[in-house]
C-alpha cells in the first residue's frame, strides 16, 4: 500500500497520544499536519500536549494547529476525571521547542488539503468541532477529502451518557454537519474502541524500557484507568484512539457494516449516534421520514488482539 495522506484532529488526551505515536511511526501514514480542539482539556493544554507526543515519537516537522476552544454551541466539558487535569494523565514530559502554526486550524487544514496533490484522509479522534467549522467555512474542499475516519460514536453502549459516546456528546451539533457533508466517512466507535486493550504485562515491559518513545507508550497506557462498579480505578490498557489509526492501515481487523447514522441532537439522548441495524425498512421510512439520512461505514467487531499486536510492533520502530 502506497502512504496515505493524513490530516489528524485531535484532543490530546492520552489515548490521542498513543494515536499520534502510531501515526508517526507507521511508514503507510503520510501524516500533513493536526489541529488541535478543546476536549480532553482545554485548547493550550492540548496544543502543549501534542507537540511534546510529537517529541517523544521523534517526529518529524508536522504542523500543529490550534483550533476551536469550545463545541459549537454546547459549553466545554471536564474530562480530567479520565485523562487527568493536563490530559495526559500527570506524565511529565520534557519542555518543547516545537510551537504551533501561525495559523488556526481551519487555515491549516484548508490550506494543506488544497496544497495536497492527491486525495487526504482526515482522522478525527476528538469532538468534530474544528472539521464543522472548515466544512462551513471553505466547503469546496470537501472534494479533496477522501474520507473522515473517526473515532466517535457507537451502535450500542455509550460511555459519556448511557447512549452517547463523549468526541460525538461534546459537540452533537458539528458531528452532524460532518455526517451530513456528503464525503465518505468511518466510525470507529465504541463498539471496537472498547476491546482493544493491552495486557498488564505487556505494558510494564513498555513502562521499563530504556527507549523514550516505548517508556512514554507505556507510561501512557498505564494510565488507561476506567472505573470499577465501586468507582474504584482498574487497569483497562486500551490503545483507544490509536485503534481508529490501525483502521486506516489494517481495515481487515474490522468487521464492518454500511448504515444509515444520525446524531441525536435534543433531549436525554442527545449526542447519540443512531445506528439503522434494521434489517427491514421500518414505518419511518415506509412514510418518507428521515429518509435523508446518510449512509457510514461502522465497525462493528475488531480481532483485537490483531490491533494489540499490530500497534506495539508499530511504535516498536520508534527510538
Ligand atoms: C473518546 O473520548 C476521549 O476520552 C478519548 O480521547 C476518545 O477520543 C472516547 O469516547
Ligand atoms: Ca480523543
Amino acid at each position: 500500500m502506497s502512504p496515505v495522506n493524513v490530516l489528524m484532529d485531535v484532543d490530546t488526551g492520552v489515548d490521542d497520544a498513543l494515536a499520534i505515536m502510531f501515526a508517526v511511526a507507521h511508514p503507510e501514514v503520510n501524516l500533513l499536519g493536526i489541529s488541535c480542539v478543546a476536549g480532553n482539556a482545554a485548547l493550550p493544554q492540548v496544543v502543549l500536549n501534542t507537540l511534546k507526543i510529537l517529541d517523544a515519537a521523534g517526529a518529524g516537522d508536522i504542523p500543529v494547529a490550534a483550533g476551536a476552544v469550545r463545541p459549537l454551541i454546547a459549553p466545554a466539558r471536564d474530562a480530567s476525571h479520565v485523562h487527568g487535569a493536563d490530559g495526559l494523565g500527570g506524565i511529565v514530559l520534557p519542555e518543547t521547542n516545537r510551537r504551533p502554526v501561525g495559523q488556526g486550524a481551519v487555515g491549516m487544514l484548508r490550506d494543506r488539503l488544497v496544497a495536497s496533490s492527491g486525495p487526504v484522509t482526515i482522522i478525527a479522534l476528538a469532538p468534530q468541532t474544528n472539521l464543522a467549522l472548515l466544512l462551513r467555512t471553505h466547503p469546496e474542499v470537501a472534494a479533496k477529502v477522501e474520507r473522515i475516519l473517526s473515532m466517535g460514536g457507537s451502535a450500542s453502549v455509550g460511555n459519556a451518557t448511557p447512549t452517547a459516546e463523549f468526541n460525538v456528546w461534546h459537540d452533537p451539533e458539528a458531528a452532524a454537519i460532518v455526517l451530513d457533508s456528503g464525503i465518505p466517512t468511518f466510525m470507529y466507535g465504541l463498539d471496537v474502541f472498547n476491546h482493544v486493550a493491552v495486557a498488564r504485562e505487556q505494558t510494564e515491559a513498555l513502562q521499563a524500557s530504556s527507549r523514550r518513545a516505548q517508556k512514554v507508550a507505556g507510561a501512557l497506557l498505564a494510565h488507561r484507568i476506567g472505573m470499577g462498579p465501586g468507582r474504584e480505578p482498574v487497569y483497562t490498557g486500551l490503545i483507544g484512539d490509536a485503534g481508529a489509526v490501525c483502521a486506516l492501515v489494517d481495515p481487515d481487523a474490522l468487521r464492518v457494516e454500511r448504515l444509515p447514522v444520525f446524531v441525536e441532537l435534543a433531549g436525554a439522548s442527545r449526542g447519540q449516534t443512531v445506528v439503522d441495524r434494521r434489517q427491514f425498512p421500518g414505518e419511518d421510512r415506509m412514510h418518507g421520514l428521515h429518509s435523508a439520512v446518510g449512509l457510514t461505514d461502522v465497525a462493528l467487531e475488531v480481532d483485537a488482539q490483531r490491533y494489540v499486536d499490530f500497534y506495539l510492533a508499530t511504535i516498536a520502530q520508534l527510538d
